[in-house]
């Protein structure tokens, strides 16, 4: 959904962002505490918690990208909305349009689409000259055959939904038998939130390496890269992310190859005003190879650690982007955090939750998604996850501790559904790992 505010003195402003999720509540959070009215657009009426009071709200219809942009546009008009901005995946390229529309500060529309479709992504960043892993576009069953065939992509692959999010339907596969299952899944993942129908798969050269993601903010097409994030995923065939530590110090000369190929990937894909989350692999010789890039500020509580580690008020600084006025992007604070992602190892029926890590010093944030009696899945998707906590203080490695620490002590006991028609016996839980 999008978000507007308005300033409470001068002039009227708006700000779009989504309701749903963390990343839009703090921002709405933000905006409200600067005196700022927030006005929503949004799927459904503002649920039972809202982040922030609104100021009003439009419900609009996001499987219907054209009809969308009107009504946005038009009820910005109506209610002088200053500002438009969204940290929802799926609602960049729409936000750029009804920037674009209402001329406000926000993103290349000509281009957002490759910040959305990994197909049209690959297509881009080639152009440009940025290091992706070799990709092909596989709309039917005849463009996967050829795909999976072709000598370029090679096994192992990573096959996904073009337009998806979240990891869902992500499928890291080692042979043919493998990838038509892999197919299916990824045609069966649904994009959660809004989105115009599916838009096919792409099947993906491996890029063999370590995971991160840089985290950057974009004003009048000048760049200034936050961090660099270092990611843990699970490492089966789906790659869930369970955690994400930053600033990582890389060598300088690595350092400065990853901010080339980011920097020429913001550009490529049309990020002029506001933040980006570039994903990357860097292999054992350095080499930065860019997985996908995404038009908004990363999630999974990135901008959490920003504001603990780097004491960089992320939120804040992308309402003074969408509003036009000068972001504060400095460093005030050198410290660190990690965020823990907990997953379950099984689907089943959440049985028993304990010795989770309490909010206090250090530990600035513990959120927990799943009760117990819950159905919950092994994880194949970021959504799967039952909960986080955040970790931070001044020494890179005592954080790496503490968090790893905290995360082995939680028992997470998931038992058996009940069979269909049996006697809902549960047997004896099993006690779960935890992501770490
Ligand atoms: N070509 C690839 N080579 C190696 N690993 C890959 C590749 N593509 C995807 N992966 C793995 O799968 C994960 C999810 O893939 P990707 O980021 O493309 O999907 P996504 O749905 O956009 O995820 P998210 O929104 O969570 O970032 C990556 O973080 C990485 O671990
Ligand atoms: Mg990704």
């Amino acid at each position: 959904m999008a978000t507007w505010r308005t300033t409470s003195r001068d002039r009227p402003h708006r700000t779009a962002a989504d309701a749903a999720g963390p990343e839009s509540a703090a921002l709405a959070r933000a905006a409200a505490a600067r005196g700022h009215q927030v006005h929503a657009a949004t799927a459904e009426a503002a649920g039972r918690e809202p982040a922030a009071k609104l100021a009003g709200q439009v419900i609009i219809d996001f499987t219907r990208p054209d009809r969308a942009v009107e009504q946005i546009t038009a009820y910005a008009r109506r209610h002088g909305v200053g500002a438009v901005l969204t940290v929802n995946e799926y609602l960049t390229e729409l936000t750029s349009l009804v920037c674009a529309e209402l001329g406000l500060p926000g993103n290349d529309p000509h281009f957002a689409h490759a910040a959305r479709n990994k197909a049209a992504m690959a297509r881009v960043l080639a152009e440009a000259g940025v290091r992706i892993p070799y990709t092909r576009l596989a709309r039917g069953d005849g463009e996967l055959h050829d795909a999976l065939h072709d000598r370029q992509v090679g096994f192992p692959c990573a096959i996904k939904p073009a337009a998806g999010a979240g990891s869902a339907g992500v499928i890291v596969v080692t042979d043919l038998d493998e990838a038509t299952p892999a197919a299916n899944a990824a045609r069966s993942a649904h994009p959660t939130d809004g989105g115009a129908g599916h838009a096919g798969i792409v099947v993906q050269a491996y890029a063999a390496g370590t995971e991160y993601s840089v985290e950057s903010v974009t004003q009048d097409g000048a760049t200034t890269h936050l961090a660099i994030t270092r990611k843990a995923t699970t490492s089966g065939p789906c790659r869930v992310e369970t955690g994400h530590s930053l600033p990582v110090c890389l060598p300088s000369a690595t350092e400065a190859a990853v901010h080339r190929e980011v920097r020429t990937a913001i550009r490529a894909v049309g990020v002029r005003n506001g933040a980006s989350h570039t994903e990357v692999v860097i292999d054992l010789a350095g080499r930065c190879t860019v997985i996908e890039i995404a038009a908004r500020l990363g999630a999974g509580h990135i901008g959490i650690l920003l504001q603990h580690a780097l004491g960089i008020d992320v939120f804040a600084a992308l309402l003074d982007v969408a509003l036009g006025r000068p972001a504060a992007l400095t460093p005030t604070a050198r410290g660190h955090a990690t965020v823990r992602f907990i997953t379950s190892p099984r689907t089943g029926r959440l049985t028993s939750l304990s010795r989770l890590p309490e909010q206090g010093p250090g530990v600035p944030f513990v959120r927990w998604r799943a009760a117990v009696g819950d159905l919950v899945h092994a994880a194949t998707a970021n959504t799967d996850r039952l909960g986080c906590f955040v970790v931070t203080g001044s020494d890179a490695d005592e954080v790496e501790e503490r968090a790893d620490a905290l995360g082995r002590q939680i028992q997470v006991q998931v038992g058996p559904l009940p069979a269909v028609g049996g006697p809902g016996q549960a047997k004896p839980a099993r006690t779960a790992a935890i992501a770490g």
